[in-house]
């Protein structure tokens, strides 16, 4: 009998490379396909030590063009499907709603269809992989849960609610095997470095401003990147059609904290005096709409489904560092071309 053959999407990015690896290692007598139409976020680096394996393929594609993913669902007996492409960067959202509204909306719509038609879904499930930011902002107290109504503020956070929403709408009407995770924010390895850690970090190597929205007090629940790959594979397999989990860490940091924690760890590693990175920081207009807190009740997960974090914060944030340090080539070719163009509108204005 042959290989199922799993489609993950969007894995070349940062939290589907992860995912990727872990399949493609963890389960031989699956095919994993790796469907990434290598956007700016996209990198094959992130792959390189599973590319050759026997039971892993890429295809580069884009899943809004229902032509070729019809065609590709079509072409042999798909499986199941674990669904991470996306544009995936709030502030890119802010500049240009209509391609979150393309890939995260209709892309989904496009790969539901795909497998509602084509797919073999008595062996599988279609996984869509989002975000706690579809329930909007936290005050001081309490937490994300499975149940807390969905309240975007951003256009990217409304473009995953929305794809949230088709996803559930294709479980009601079609029957579709579906289940959806909602995560906090994701750190580690190969992040691209727009996103608030791994910008951090490239600035603070190269001296430069580290620039902290607002006062820096909005709060983020931080999980390491391999925790969330472990309740992906679980939720895959072992989460129950038609549901929805929550997932986090259980570690939250006001921005402006974690930015000191970082100018100090760096310090140490980069042989430093001890304050010098902290200098680098730098208070600049906040971002629109920029939710106050984000916090998660990952309880159901850990109850039913017997997954909790692994990793101590401290231990996964000095790792996610050192890997920053050590892969300079991976840093200096994602930050060349089209980044510093990226950086300075986005940042120059302060
Ligand atoms: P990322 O931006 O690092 O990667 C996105 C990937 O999707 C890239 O490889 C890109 O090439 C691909 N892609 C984008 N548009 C595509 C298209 N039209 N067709 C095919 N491929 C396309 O994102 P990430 O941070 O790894 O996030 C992955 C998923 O997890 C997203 O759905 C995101 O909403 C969700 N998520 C992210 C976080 C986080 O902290 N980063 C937290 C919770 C949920
Ligand atoms: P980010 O990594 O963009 O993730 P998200 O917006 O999805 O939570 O941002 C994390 C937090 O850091 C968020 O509160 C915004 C803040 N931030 C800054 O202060 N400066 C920056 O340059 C960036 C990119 C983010």
């Amino acid at each position: 009998m042959s290989a199922k053959n799993i489609i993950i999407t969007g894995g070349a990015g940062f939290i589907g490379s992860h995912v990727v690896k872990r399949f493609v290692k963890n389960y031989p007598d699956l095919h994993i396909i790796n469907m990434d139409s290598l956007t700016y976020a996209g990198n094959l680096e992130n792959l390189t030590e599973i590319e050759l394996a026997p039971n892993y393929e890429f295809i580069r594609m884009d899943i809004t063009d229902s032509h070729a993913v019809n065609a590709f669902f079509s072409s042999r007996p798909i499986h199941g499907v674990i669904h991470l492409a996306a544009e995936s960067h709030v502030d890119r959202s802010i500049v240009n709603p209509i391609e979150f509204v393309m890939t995260n909306v209709v892309g989904t719509v496009v790969l539901l269809n795909a497998y509602k038609t084509f797919g073999h879904t008595d062996q599988g499930r279609f996984y869509h992989v989002s975000t706690d930011e579809v329930y909007g902002t936290l005050g001081d107290e309490g937490k994300f849960t499975e149940q807390t109504p969905y309240q975007p503020n951003s256009p990217y956070s409304a473009s995953k609610a929305s794809s949230d929403h088709f996803v559930r709408a294709y479980y009601e009407t079609y029957h579709l095997p579906i289940v959806i995770s909602n995560c906090s924010n994701n750190y580690g390895s190969h992040q691209f470095p727009e996103k608030l850690l791994p910008l951090m970090i490239h600035n603070i190597k190269n001296k430069n401003p580290l620039p902290v929205y607002g006062k820096g007090e909005n709060v983020r629940d931080w999980l390491w990147v391999e925790d969330h790959a472990r309740a992906i594979e679980k939720i895959y397999f072992e989460g129950k059609v038609g549901e929805t989990y929550t997932i986090g860490g259980n570690n939250e940091w006001k921005n402006i904290d974690l930015v000191y924690k970082l100018c100090e760890i760096m310090d140490r590693k980069l042989h430093r005096d001890l304050g010098e990175s902290c200098k680098l920081i730098t208070f600049v207009t906040d971002r629109k709409g920029h939710d106050f807190r984000y916090a998660i009740d990952a309880s159901k997960l850990e109850k039913e489904l017997g997954w909790k974090p692994s990793v101590a914060f401290d231990q996964g944030f000095e790792k996610t560092i050192d890997w920053y340090i050590e892969n300079k080539n991976w840093l200096d070719h994602v930050t060349s071309g089209s980044y510093t163009a990226y950086y300075e509108s986005m940042y120059s204005k302060g």
